[in-house]
């Protein structure tokens, strides 16, 4: 049996992990240990997403450039990962060498069959938002919000992936394989997402707007879209085109993949995981049984309200491990939402969690347990009159 692959969403640098970053790497990990238990052998690939323009600017804004401050931020996500005994094999960090070449080669493989072509456009520019908005973004009375700063008009010349030229394969495989999203419900999400006039990608920034980036190979007055680049990590780290571009230590593509789980929150399904991620494999030439399997997860939320920075409720796991130990983290992460739909965090909820039902109810039984079994039966275990599997294996 082919070795199981599974990955996560790769974490943005440009803050350290709150818990939602937490949950994820551990439902990752419990998976992954419970393939391992079942005797198979498991490939787990987790890291960090190190480029684009939110990286740009929280670096301007700390005075560092920015690889040190990625380095900076890198190094919150490894140390959670091994206070929490996360235990991945593999680690994707985007700037790491590996990666670019795999994402230059991929960019002029598209290149080279077409896929790619420059075109200027013009339209209405935010320099707040810094990007180009549409008829959507505008308010009932035609005007744009006072969110999108400062107004321009723009036209760019950029290149763009012929997305719209798949969008009808991808309907007829997201209809035809109900096990490439769980839970299956999700399939309509991007389903609905698809309807109406497909449009093409957008897949550089001009360098003068955006220099943290991977540059085009054919066209280096531009870097790569933050997302082509990204989502790249799931092949490049299982060792696609090692051997063309001179990667080593990976793993053997064609023995790992496809990754039999990418696990994700629900954010990011529509349109990045869901539309870009197999229409760029589909594109590349990977045939249909090579489309990787999505997980998508809910979101952990505070008192009903989304997390954010501006809010002041952004959840610390490790400040949650210190206090209910990392396992007591892990188990709550895991008893207190159900895979695919939302949970609310509560200090009362993994508090309870961690005296009731670890200290007071599992630990508490597992104590009892071993002290009787010393106690009345010398600490050794002997087969009873029950013919099924632990009395046999007792045996
Ligand atoms: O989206 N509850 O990075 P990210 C549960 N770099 N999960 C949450 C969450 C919450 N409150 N907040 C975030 C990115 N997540 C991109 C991914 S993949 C090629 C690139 C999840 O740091 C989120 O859904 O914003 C995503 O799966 C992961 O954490 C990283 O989010
Ligand atoms: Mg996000």
């Amino acid at each position: 049996m082919k070795p199981y692959y599974i990955t996560t969403a790769i974490d943005y640098t440009n803050a350290p992990p709150h818990i939602g970053h937490a949950y994820e790497k551990v439902l990752a990990d419990v998976m992954a240990r419970f393939q391992r238990l079942n005797g198979r052998e498991v490939y787990f690939l987790t890291g960090v997403d190190q480029h684009g323009q939110k990286v740009q600017k929280s670096a301007d804004k700390a005075g560092q450039s920015p690889q040190e401050f990625v380095d900076g931020v890198t190094q919150h996500f490894t140390a959670l990962w091994d206070k929490l005994n996360v235990r991945y094999d593999g680690w994707a960090a985007t700037t790491d060498i590996k990666h670019k070449r795999v994402v230059q080669a991929m960019l002029q493989k598209l290149h080279d069959c077409g896929q790619l072509y420059k075109k200027s456009y013009a339209g209405f520019y935010s320099v707040r938002q810094e990007q180009f908005l549409t008829d959507k973004e505008r308010g009932p009375d035609g005007s744009f919000g006072e969110e999108w700063g400062e107004v321009v008009e723009l036209q760019e010349e950029n290149w763009y992936f012929r997305l719209s030229d798949h969008v009808e394969w991808l309907k007829n495989y997201i209809r035809g394989n109900p096990d490439f999203i769980y839970p299956p419900h999700r399939a309509n999400d991007v389903l609905n997402s698809l309807e109406g006039a497909a449009q093409d990608l957008c897949i550089s920034r001009p360098l003068e707007r955006l220099s943290w980036g991977i540059p085009l190979p054919f066209d280096e007055k531009f870097v790569n879209y933050v997302w082509f680049d990204a989502l790249t990590n799931y092949i490049s780290f299982a060792g696609y085109l090692a051997d063309e571009v001179g990667n080593e230590g990976l793993p053997q593509f064609e023995k790992i993949w496809p990754a039999d789980a990418e696990i994700i929150g629900k954010d990011i399904l529509v349109p990045a995981h869901a539309v870009y991620w197999p229409i760029m494999l589909h594109a590349l030439g990977f045939p249909d049984e090579q489309i990787p399997k999505l997980v998508v997860h809910g979101w952990w939320n505070v008192k009903g309200a989304k997390m954010s920075k501006s809010l002041g409720n952004v959840i610390d796991p490790n400040v949650l491990a210190d206090t209910f130990t990392p396992d007591g983290l892990r188990y709550y992460l895991m008893r207190d939402i159900a895979t695919g739909y939302d949970a609310d965090f509560s200090g009362e909820r993994i508090d309870m969690s961690y005296n009731k039902e670890l200290a007071g109810g599992l630990g508490n039984l597992l104590n009892r347990s071993l002290n009787m079994a010393q106690k009345y039966r010398e600490g050794v275990l002997t087969p009873g009159d029950y013919d099924d599997e632990i009395n046999q294996a007792l045996r």
